[in-house]
Protein backbone atom coordinates (compact mmCIF):
# COMPACT_ATOMS: atom_id res chain seq x y z
CA UNK A 1 0.00 0.00 0.00
CA UNK A 2 1.57 3.36 -0.67
CA UNK A 3 2.03 5.59 2.04
CA UNK A 4 0.76 9.33 1.36
CA UNK A 5 2.54 12.28 2.80
CA UNK A 6 0.03 14.67 5.21
CA UNK A 7 1.18 16.87 1.93
CA UNK A 8 -0.54 14.56 -0.67
CA UNK A 9 -3.56 13.58 1.73
CA UNK A 10 -4.52 17.94 1.78
CA UNK A 11 -4.18 18.20 -1.65
CA UNK A 12 -0.61 20.23 -2.02
CA UNK A 13 0.48 22.89 -2.59
CA UNK A 14 -3.44 24.35 -3.51
CA UNK A 15 -4.16 23.87 0.35
CA UNK A 16 -0.86 25.23 2.00
CA UNK A 17 -1.88 28.36 0.25
CA UNK A 18 -5.16 28.48 1.46
CA UNK A 19 -3.72 28.46 4.94
CA UNK A 20 -1.34 30.61 4.97
CA UNK A 21 -3.76 33.37 2.91
CA UNK A 22 -6.43 32.34 5.57
CA UNK A 23 -4.48 32.12 8.63
CA UNK A 24 -2.24 35.34 8.57
CA UNK A 25 -5.27 37.99 8.54
CA UNK A 26 -6.46 36.58 11.31
CA UNK A 27 -3.24 36.86 13.03
CA UNK A 28 -2.44 40.18 11.89
CA UNK A 29 -5.76 41.36 13.54
CA UNK A 30 -5.76 38.99 16.72
CA UNK A 31 -5.11 41.32 19.84
CA UNK A 32 -2.41 38.95 21.34
CA UNK A 33 -0.73 38.24 18.86
CA UNK A 34 -0.43 41.43 16.47
CA UNK A 35 2.06 42.94 18.46
CA UNK A 36 4.60 40.64 17.43
CA UNK A 37 3.60 40.31 13.70
CA UNK A 38 5.22 43.97 12.49
CA UNK A 39 6.49 42.61 9.65
CA UNK A 40 5.49 42.75 6.16
CA UNK A 41 2.41 39.73 5.84
CA UNK A 42 3.62 39.23 2.36
CA UNK A 43 6.72 37.48 3.34
CA UNK A 44 5.90 35.95 6.32
CA UNK A 45 3.55 34.17 4.20
CA UNK A 46 5.99 33.29 1.99
CA UNK A 47 8.22 31.71 5.26
CA UNK A 48 5.20 29.82 6.09
CA UNK A 49 4.12 28.78 2.84
CA UNK A 50 7.63 27.14 2.52
CA UNK A 51 7.68 25.54 6.30
CA UNK A 52 4.69 24.04 5.81
CA UNK A 53 5.50 22.38 2.55
CA UNK A 54 8.24 20.90 4.27
CA UNK A 55 6.58 20.03 7.88
CA UNK A 56 4.28 18.04 5.97
CA UNK A 57 6.59 16.27 3.47
CA UNK A 58 6.08 18.46 0.22
CA UNK A 59 10.17 19.21 -0.27
CA UNK A 60 12.32 20.93 1.87
CA UNK A 61 11.66 24.60 0.00
CA UNK A 62 12.03 26.61 4.05
CA UNK A 63 15.53 24.80 4.05
CA UNK A 64 16.77 25.33 1.15
CA UNK A 65 16.38 28.78 1.23
CA UNK A 66 17.14 29.70 4.87
CA UNK A 67 18.87 26.46 6.26
CA UNK A 68 17.71 24.22 9.21
CA UNK A 69 14.16 24.96 10.74
CA UNK A 70 15.34 25.30 14.43
CA UNK A 71 12.18 27.01 14.86
CA UNK A 72 12.23 27.08 18.30
CA UNK A 73 15.63 29.38 17.97
CA UNK A 74 14.19 31.23 15.92
CA UNK A 75 11.27 32.01 17.56
CA UNK A 76 13.44 33.23 20.75
CA UNK A 77 13.45 36.45 19.27
CA UNK A 78 9.55 37.14 20.20
CA UNK A 79 8.10 37.27 23.61
CA UNK A 80 5.56 33.52 23.37
CA UNK A 81 4.40 32.90 25.89
CA UNK A 82 1.65 30.17 27.43
CA UNK A 83 -1.58 32.33 26.18
CA UNK A 84 0.04 33.74 22.77
CA UNK A 85 0.49 29.76 22.02
CA UNK A 86 -3.20 29.40 22.45
CA UNK A 87 -4.22 31.87 20.51
CA UNK A 88 -1.99 30.85 17.72
CA UNK A 89 -3.45 27.26 17.62
CA UNK A 90 -7.03 28.53 18.16
CA UNK A 91 -7.07 30.58 15.06
CA UNK A 92 -5.11 27.35 13.12
CA UNK A 93 -7.83 25.25 14.07
CA UNK A 94 -10.17 27.98 13.00
CA UNK A 95 -8.09 28.27 9.49
CA UNK A 96 -8.52 24.43 9.25
CA UNK A 97 -12.06 24.43 10.33
CA UNK A 98 -13.06 26.79 7.78
CA UNK A 99 -11.01 25.52 4.55
CA UNK A 100 -12.38 22.15 5.22
CA UNK A 101 -9.17 20.82 5.80
CA UNK A 102 -10.39 19.47 9.49
CA UNK A 103 -12.18 17.01 8.04
CA UNK A 104 -10.02 15.19 6.68
CA UNK A 105 -7.57 12.51 7.59
CA UNK A 106 -4.34 14.63 6.29
CA UNK A 107 -5.74 17.94 7.86
CA UNK A 108 -6.38 16.38 11.44
CA UNK A 109 -2.32 14.90 11.41
CA UNK A 110 -1.22 18.54 10.49
CA UNK A 111 -3.59 20.02 13.31
CA UNK A 112 -2.13 17.40 15.39
CA UNK A 113 1.21 18.19 14.47
CA UNK A 114 0.87 22.11 15.10
CA UNK A 115 -0.80 21.43 18.35
CA UNK A 116 2.47 19.68 19.32
CA UNK A 117 4.97 22.18 18.15
CA UNK A 118 3.11 25.32 19.44
CA UNK A 119 4.17 24.72 22.92
CA UNK A 120 7.45 24.02 22.01
CA UNK A 121 7.80 28.03 21.18
CA UNK A 122 6.61 29.30 24.53
CA UNK A 123 9.66 31.55 26.05
CA UNK A 124 8.23 33.21 28.33
CA UNK A 125 5.37 33.22 31.24
C1 LIG B 1 3.14 29.34 19.41
C2 LIG B 1 2.81 30.54 18.94
C3 LIG B 1 3.60 31.24 17.88
C4 LIG B 1 3.83 32.57 17.83
C5 LIG B 1 3.33 33.62 18.84
C6 LIG B 1 4.64 32.82 16.66
C7 LIG B 1 5.12 34.06 16.28
C8 LIG B 1 5.96 34.29 15.23
C9 LIG B 1 6.52 35.57 14.89
C10 LIG B 1 6.26 36.88 15.65
C11 LIG B 1 7.28 35.42 13.80
C12 LIG B 1 8.07 36.50 13.04
C13 LIG B 1 7.14 37.21 12.10
C14 LIG B 1 7.86 38.19 11.21
O1 LIG B 1 9.03 37.96 10.82
O2 LIG B 1 7.23 39.19 10.86
C15 LIG B 1 7.22 34.02 13.44
C16 LIG B 1 7.88 33.46 12.40
C17 LIG B 1 7.70 32.18 11.97
N1 LIG B 1 6.92 31.23 12.58
FE1 LIG B 1 5.92 31.43 14.29
N2 LIG B 1 4.86 31.65 16.02
C18 LIG B 1 4.24 30.64 16.71
C19 LIG B 1 4.20 29.32 16.37
C20 LIG B 1 4.69 28.80 15.22
C21 LIG B 1 4.57 27.42 14.82
C22 LIG B 1 3.83 26.34 15.62
C23 LIG B 1 5.20 27.30 13.64
C24 LIG B 1 5.39 26.09 12.81
C25 LIG B 1 4.44 25.53 12.21
C26 LIG B 1 5.72 28.60 13.27
C27 LIG B 1 6.40 28.88 12.12
C28 LIG B 1 7.00 30.08 11.83
C29 LIG B 1 7.86 30.31 10.68
C30 LIG B 1 8.22 29.31 9.61
C31 LIG B 1 8.31 31.61 10.78
C32 LIG B 1 9.31 32.31 9.86
C33 LIG B 1 10.69 32.12 10.45
C34 LIG B 1 11.77 32.88 9.69
O3 LIG B 1 11.94 34.08 9.95
O4 LIG B 1 12.41 32.29 8.81
N3 LIG B 1 5.39 29.48 14.25
N4 LIG B 1 6.41 33.37 14.32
Amino acid sequence: MEIKTIYQQIGGDVSIRRIVDTFYPKVYENEELSPLFEGDMAEIKRKQWMFLTQLTGGGALYSEEFGPPNMRARHMLFEITPRRAQAWLKLMHETLTETGLLETDGGKALFERLSQIAPIMINSQ
